[in-house]
């Protein structure tokens, strides 16, 4: 079976700002990486230097076949201080834009991932709505000095990540901070206390998704407005596979409409697409989550190698949202990469299945250009097409990135081809 993708394909690859970039000291992350007593298993550091070597990097991007790169901006480095915005670091976005623009490669641009300024952590973070507020104003500055050249904008990277998580059993439902004796140190050290420290993933997960679902649809209008040729905006969802064996049916039903359908539903009709982001699937039991099937393999992320997930997500988020989609993540950790390339041959062809059954999907990006910060996992997960020298920074691309690249050249997927 060989399938020829439409021609408006859009074939990329994604990294995220604190992930790559380094030294990304204003954030709340770099304050929890760095209080005695840390569940991070090591700091971000110097990450890939992306901020530095991101002209060679998307050039290698490029050169391998893709047509897009998704990055995000980092808000903590454009606002280090309340209402205090940097024009270096804003100009620094315009030039990386600039050399996606010159390598050909269209761009998709993520205003949230994950990270934010430790003021904000420190006063309220994601579980208060001044921070909707203070997200807004940030998205402003940001289009109107970057907009004109962002094709795709996405408002938030997996705004319901912490509570999928939580419905899935890996946080408990009223999040870690109370748990973690570090988490209270950091807020001391940033002037606060766990009453107003919020970062993102630690914080309450339900208080989380609310604000953060009202902070997407109000900054998905905000971007829109800020320039005359205004990016089409969207948010992307953590969406594993979500699947019931006999009597998990209420359990499963209760997962997607905390998790998924409050988002899907409020982009029904109002944005412009929604970025679907699968690794894995999780089965749920008529007790709730349950754990890997026996016999199939479970990844260094403690979920199943289970590529097919990706048809489910397309389908679901397809139907609930009806509008557009673009899988704006997909791949897995592993220093195997013989694995990887069995992993995105299951992937692309879910990918196809949805598409011939009517779904639109306008685009692939796979997680990650490069092997990066895995957040509160460090260095060791390695989901990167291109493998990065933690001493030298030496970046080599692996088989996956060319078979990945070829069909991304050729916009063709032919699974007897990509071995
Ligand atoms: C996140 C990435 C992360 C990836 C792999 C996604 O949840 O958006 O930042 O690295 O999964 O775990």
């Amino acid at each position: 079976m060989t399938f020829r993708f439409p021609e408006s394909f859009v074939w990329g690859a994604a990294t995220a700002a604190h992930q790559v970039e380094g030294n990304n000291t204003a954030s709340d992350f770099w304050l929890l990486e760095h209080v005695p007593g840390t569940i991070f298993a090591e700091p971000s550091g110097d990450a890939c230097d992306h901020l530095h070597r991101h002209p060679e990097d998307i050039a290698l991007l490029a050169g391998l076949g893709f047509g897009a790169y998704r990055f995000s901006i980092e808000w903590a480095r454009i606002e280090p201080e309340e209402g205090h915005f940097s024009r270096s670091a804003l100009e620094h976005y315009r030039r990386m834009l600039s050399v996606c623009a010159e390598r050909g490669l269209r761009s998709c641009v993520t205003y949230h991932h994950f990270s934010s300024p430790r003021w904000v952590a420190a006063d309220g973070g994601w579980e208060s709505r001044r921070t909707v507020d203070r997200f807004l104003r940030y998205c402003e500055r940001a289009t109107r000095a970057l907009g004109d050249r962002i094709e795709l904008a996405c408002t938030i990277n997996e705004a319901n990540l912490p509570v999928a998580l939580a419905l899935s059993g890996v946080l408990p439902r009223d999040g870690t901070k109370h748990r973690l004796p570090f988490v209270a140190e950091a807020a001391r050290r940033c002037g606060s206390d766990l009453a107003r420290f919020a970062p993102f993933l630690i914080a309450d997960p339900f208080r989380t998704r609310d604000v953060m679902l009202e902070a997407h649809v109000r900054a998905r209008d905000v971007i829109r407005g800020a320039v005359a040729r205004a990016p089409r905006a969207g948010v992307t969802l953590a969406m594993q596979d979500l699947q019931a064996v006999p009597g998990g049916e209420a359990r499963l039903a209760e997962a997607r409409a905390e998790s998924f359908d409050l988002f899907l539903d409020a982009a029904r009709g109002a944005d412009d697409f929604v970025g679907v982001q699968t690794y894995s699937r999780t089965r749920f039991g008529p007790e709730g989550p349950l754990p890997p099937e026996p016999g199939v393999p479970v990844l260094v992320m403690g979920y199943e190698l289970w590529p097919d997930a990706l048809e489910g997500t397309l389908r679901y988020a397809a139907a609930r949202s009806g509008v557009p989609l673009y899988v704006t993540e997909n791949g897995i950790g592993t220093d195997d990469d013989e694995q990887r390339v069995g992993y995105f041959r299951g992937a692309l062809a879910a990918l196809v299945r949805a598409m011939q059954s009517g779904v639109d999907v306008q685009g692939y990006f796979a997680w990650s250009l490069l092997d990066n910060f895995e957040w509160m996992l460090g260095y060791g997960p390695r989901f990167g097409l291109v493998s990065v020298d933690r001493e030298t920074q030496r970046r080599t691309p692996k088989r996956s990135a060319r078979l990945l690249g070829d069909v991304a050249r050729h916009g063709v997927f032919d699974p007897e081809r990509f071995v």
